[in-house]
């Protein structure tokens, strides 16, 4: 069995580099099968969900050359073929993306019923409404679902019902190569979804309003690159580290970050008691104290992201006082509460709330990842803890983190990654 294992306690000092951004490469991975001919991508992370969607665009003909493992070429010139595998789809949800991408391309699209973190119900209506407003026709089967249209898509106004990343970055994949103008309404703003109309437009694609309440698309009838495109630093490793940084009342220096798309995070910080500065892209984040509580409530951006509350709750378990998480996007994502409790956090989450009395310290335990953010949240809370804190469950962690055991290590934390099955065990270092 695989495990991160961290003695701690221990303070983070140095620097460490933010790879490209998860959220926004799943979409632009995808994105690129609307070009009939060659993509260039750089900063693209090396994680898992990443080369998961390499071998699916391999299984649908994609060629893909690696200059290095963050810049990759993908020639889409002999994708023939809008099936996608149960077995790869299924793993992860951001296969999802699939289907606006091919929808664009080809009349017939299968993948399976989106996998990925257990956060609850995760219902993909709104991305079949928006599919459906652009005339085609979806029908849900047996664990798979099937996207077909009789001729191309035609633009046309979609209304979400609820701000939802997914199905806003399905509806900009979809109305791309549509004919005739979408506007789609009530869209959620992450930075991401700016970065994919980005793309799309560095192609030729006429896409207006990312980043605002409304966006207007103009039907291209086709694509093209021209030069490479650079994904943007990834937000929510980036405040994985000013959290792990101000926790464990350390100085660290977090490089190629945008520190706008991290404003929510950084106000909590300084509510917390920590000391941010902001560069043109890098942020440092030191702490010489007991972090103060604060409240918080996870909402579409630019709130305070769903992605950072786990990390965020460390702060509050050592806390001076006590302190409250409301989550309003995922129903399920307080599992992670048990496993701090374990190490000796006071903490009680019911519902949609978490309240967290601070402790003076944390003690290590073994303790599980139940999703990727809150496997980082274990990290984090082992750096804190007295002893030797064993993360299982880490395949969800290294789903979304780069690297995640070398960069703690190289700043100053005690980290390994052992393998019970293999015997190996590697300081990271
Ligand atoms: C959401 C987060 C994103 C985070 C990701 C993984 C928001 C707005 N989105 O993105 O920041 O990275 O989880 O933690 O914070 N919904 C529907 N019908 C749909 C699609 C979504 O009802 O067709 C609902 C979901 O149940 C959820 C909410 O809308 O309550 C947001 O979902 P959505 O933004 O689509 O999820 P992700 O794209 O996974």
């Amino acid at each position: 069995m695989e495990k991160f294992v961290v003695h701690g306690p221990c303070t983070l000092k140095g620097e460490v580099t933010i790879s490209g951004a998860k959220n926004a490469a799943v979409a632009i991975l995808p994105a690129t099968l609307l070009v009939k001919g060659k993509c260039h991508l750089e900063n693209v992370p090396d994680i898992s969900d990443i080369r998961a969607y390499y071998e699916i665009l391999q299984s649908l003909g994609s060629k893909i050359t690696f200059i290095n493992k963050n810049e990759v070429i993908i020639d889409n010139t002999n994708v023939n073929s809008a099936i996608a595998s149960y077995e790869l789809t299924s793993k992860f949800r951001a296969s999802y993306y699939l289907l606006g991408a091919l929808l664009g391309r080809f009349d017939k699209v299968q993948i399976s019923l989106p996998g990925g973190c257990n956060l609850g119900a995760r219902p993909i209506d709104q991305h079949i409404k928006a599919f459906e407003k652009l005339g085609a026709t979806v029908e849900v089967k047996s664990g798979n679902v099937y996207a077909t249209r009789k001729e191309k898509l035609k633009g046309a106004p979609i209304f979400l019902d609820v701000v939802s990343v997914g199905a806003t970055m399905n509806a900009i994949l979809a109305a791309t190569l549509a004919e005739g103008t979408t506007v789609i309404e009530n869209v959620a703003k992450e930075p991401h979804i700016v970065d994919l109309a980005n793309f799309l437009n560095s192609m030729g694609a006429k896409i207006k309003g990312a980043g605002t309440d409304s966006i207007r698309i103009t039907g291209v009838s086709s694509l093209s690159q021209k030069s490479s495109y650079s994904i943007i630093p990834d937000q929510i490793e980036t405040g994985t580290f000013m959290v792990a940084a101000a926790v464990t009342k350390g100085d660290v220096l977090i490089k190629n970050c945008i520190p706008k798309h991290m404003e929510p995070v950084t106000a909590k910080l300084i509510e917390a008691g920590a000391t941010v500065e902001e560069f043109e892209s890098s942020i440092r984040v030191s702490m010489n104290r007991k972090p103060s509580a604060f409240s918080l409530k996870t909402m579409p951006y630019p709130g305070f992201p769903t992605d950072m509350q786990p990390q965020m709750s460390i702060l509050l378990c050592v806390c001076d006082g006590t302190g409250m998480i409301v989550e309003n996007i995922w129903e399920s994502r307080f599992q992670y509460t048990d496993e701090l409790a374990k190490m000796g956090a006071d903490i009680s989450a019911h519902g949609t709330t978490a309240i967290i009395k601070g402790v003076d310290k944390l003690y290590a335990a073994p303790v599980k990842s139940h999703d990727l953010r809150a496997g980082a949240a274990m990290i984090i809370a082992g750096l804190v803890a007295e002893g030797d804190t064993e993360v299982y469950d880490i395949s969800h962690i290294l789903r979304g983190y780069e690297d995640i055991c070398l960069k703690f290590s190289k700043l100053g934390a005690n980290i390994e990654y052992v393998n019970d099955d293999t015997n190996e065990v590697n300081s990271c270092d």
